[in-house]
């Protein structure tokens, strides 16, 4: 056995292990059956009795009546942020809608301004608590984007952040630099697009070879009156030539075309999709760029709910995200999975499948993260219930459902 601190679940009355036979992700046919095993141990019990008695444990939970599961994957966040925009959620409920707020000077706008005066020291503590708060109702990987800074300073202070929330806390982290999320007031989207070519990355890319710096992927609001089809190509193509894995929003509030860009870019992940085509659905099925698809963002904005449906069928590699951002201030998966279930019509073992491996795809991490599968992290939760479907059918209250988080073999 490794030096890792080892830890034995057994008598679990249900362990879902999301095997996906060697592949990196499931489609539609492998999402229906997720590998449950009744009333086990994590890993082969006998064969766990036979060669480690209890004794060369460091803990034994004794799960009788309880629920196994991988720890929840978070494909899509924006959690460094200062100042809150409660005010613009009246104003949406009174009609307005996103893009009117961001016109009005709203929205991205109004963070950015308050996340650029704000101390890094602020927004870690700030982050720090998000995170916990995403710990606690089973996330253990999380996406986390730079984007409130629109110039190289304040990215630079988001992205460090990031880095030092990723030492301090036990939760798993995939950083990108999002610093074409919005084109600064002033400046045109040509403008905005050559400073991230000529300075931002370059610097990033400087800060990344000296190991200042860890920066896993790279996103762009490629939306009509944010930034278009071309600049989002050139700092998509320009990211990747750093090695940045391709992550990025579209066809979200106008059909972009953006699924055919990431597909012909080799996109690892395509977030959003509310407008996506037909088209652009085949395209990514052939390239396995990955869906990740956020409920809350259309239940909030009252968009047309993404077509989860019509993905699967295609044999698009679907994921979910909570987009946890001032506009959907929504920390949990299991609310994301309920909603993808009730309005984007997933059945319960989709929406899992889609919030641990194939988020982690999403993400580059499928090899370690996602399933319980030998040769991966051992990031697991156990519910306090005999039946796992309870992650989703409650809508809430899932501190009290999950039992433990555990990260690494490591109770949380
Ligand atoms: O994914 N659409 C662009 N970005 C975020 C919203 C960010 C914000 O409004 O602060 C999203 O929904
Ligand atoms: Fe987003």
């Amino acid at each position: 056995m490794s030096n890792h601190f080892r830890l034995l679940v057994k008598n679990a009355k249900q362990v879902v292990l999301i095997c996906s036979n060697g592949e990196k992700y499931l489609t539609s046919d492998g999402m229906q059956h997720l590998s449950i095993i009744e009333n086990g141990t994590v890993g082969p019990a006998n064969t766990i009795k036979i060669q480690y008695p209890e004794a060369c444990f460091d803990k034994v939970i004794d799960a009788t009546g309880m629920c196994v599961l991988p720890g929840l994957v978070d494909a899509h966040t924006h959690p460094v942020w200062a100042g809150d925009r409660v005010h613009e959620f009246a104003m949406k409920l009174a009609g307005a809608t996103y893009m009117d707020v961001h016109r009005a000077g709203g929205g991205i706008h109004f963070t950015v301004e308050h996340t650029r005066a704000a101390e890094a020291s602020e927004l870690l503590t700030s982050l720090s608590r998000r995170l916990k708060r995403m710990l606690r109702t089973g996330t253990t990987l999380v996406e986390c984007k730079s984007g409130y800074g629109l110039e190289l300073q304040t990215e630079l202070k988001m992205l460090e952040v990031i880095d030092m929330a990723r030492h301090t806390l036990p939760i798993n982290i995939s950083s990108t630099y999002c610093g074409a999320h919005a084109v600064p007031k002033g400046k045109t989207v040509a403008e905005a697009t050559e400073d991230i070519l000529q300075v931002q990355l370059p610097k990033l890319r400087k800060c990344m070879e000296t190991g200042a710096l860890r920066v896993d992927n790279i996103d762009v609001f490629c939306e009509k009156g944010v930034f278009d089809l071309t600049s989002t190509k050139s700092i998509l193509q320009a990211g990747k030539d750093m090695g940045l894995n391709i992550n990025f929003h579209g066809d979200e509030l106008h059909p972009m075309n953006s699924a055919q860009l990431g597909a012909e870019l080799e996109a690892l992940a395509i977030s959003h999709l509310e407008e996506v085509t037909d088209e652009g659905i085949a395209a990514m099925a052939n390239a396995k760029t990955a869906a990740v698809l956020l409920p809350t963002t259309a239940y909030i904005l009252r968009l047309p709910q993404p077509r989860a449906k019509d993905m699967l069928k295609a044999g698009v590699i679907v994921a979910l995200g909570s987009d946890f951002n001032p506009n959907a201030y929504c920390c949990s998966m299991p609310i994301v999975m309920h909603l993808a279930c009730v309005n984007m019509h997933m059945s319960m073992s989709e929406a899992l499948a889609a919030a641990t491996i194939n988020a982690a795809y999403a993400l580059g991490c499928s090899s370690t993260h996602g399933s319980l599968e030998i040769n991966k992290h051992g990031d697991l939760l156990i519910l306090n219930t005999s039946r796992w479907e309870h992650l989703i059918y409650q809508l809430g209250g899932h501190q009290e459902l999950i039992r433990y988080v555990v990260i690494k073999g490591n109770i949380i």
